[in-house]
């Protein structure tokens, strides 16, 4: 399965769901940003990542050295640039962005960020709130190689859906 096959899952979400307004909280290098972007021509995105380097303790591929992370940080800000207004990118931590964002004005949110436990359920309790009722509540690396993502999804005590990639999700 490809790195990749996530986007076809979360663009038929937005599809199904007629999203207009989404989040993807954890961007990296703007990959599904700018596939759902491209996607739907008037679909509103905001692309959320802290680009920041946070030490030794936190193992994984996407914890660069910060001047790596500037570097991809411009990368995405180029590359989502053709979608003008409909792009909003905040650069600073998840909990920050989501002080930003109005409660129950989401129709979708795509939880994608640090896959431990701990961040996974501050994220679902950070996010869910911001998504309008009858919304889609969703999450990447819902497998056994994320055992923090499955443990704080299923503590949502919800039935939850999974799909192509790794996805989860549940409607509000
Ligand atoms: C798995 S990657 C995201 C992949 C992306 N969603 C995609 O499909 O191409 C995880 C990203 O989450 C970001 N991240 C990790 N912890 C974060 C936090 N607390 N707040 C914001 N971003 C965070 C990392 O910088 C990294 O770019």
């Amino acid at each position: 399965m490809s790195a990749n096959s996530h986007f076809s899952t979360v663009a038929n979400l937005i599809r199904e769901s007629n999203v207009k307004k989404g989040a993807e909280i954890g961007t990296w290098k703007g990959g599904l940003s700018h596939h759902v972007l491209n996607s739907f021509s008037d679909l509103v995105w905001f692309s959320i990542d802290s680009w920041k380097y946070f030490g030794t303790d936190y193992k994984d591929g996407t914890n660069k050295e910060q001047k790596d992370l500037d570097i991809i940080y411009t990368a995405v800000k180029q590359k989502l640039s053709v979608f003008e207004k409909r792009s909003i990118i905040y650069h600073c931590l998840s909990k920050e962005a989501s002080i930003q964002i109005a409660n129950n004005s989401l129709d979708l949110v795509f939880i994608d960020a640090n896959h431990l436990y701990e961040a996974v359920k501050e994220d679902i309790n950070l996010w869910t709130p911001k998504v309008k009722k009858g919304g889609i509540v969703a999450g990447h690396d819902f497998s056994r190689k994320h055992p923090g993502v499955i443990k704080a999804v299923n503590e949502l005590g919800l039935k939850i859906s999974t799909g192509r990639g790794g996805v989860w999700w549940y409607q509000k």
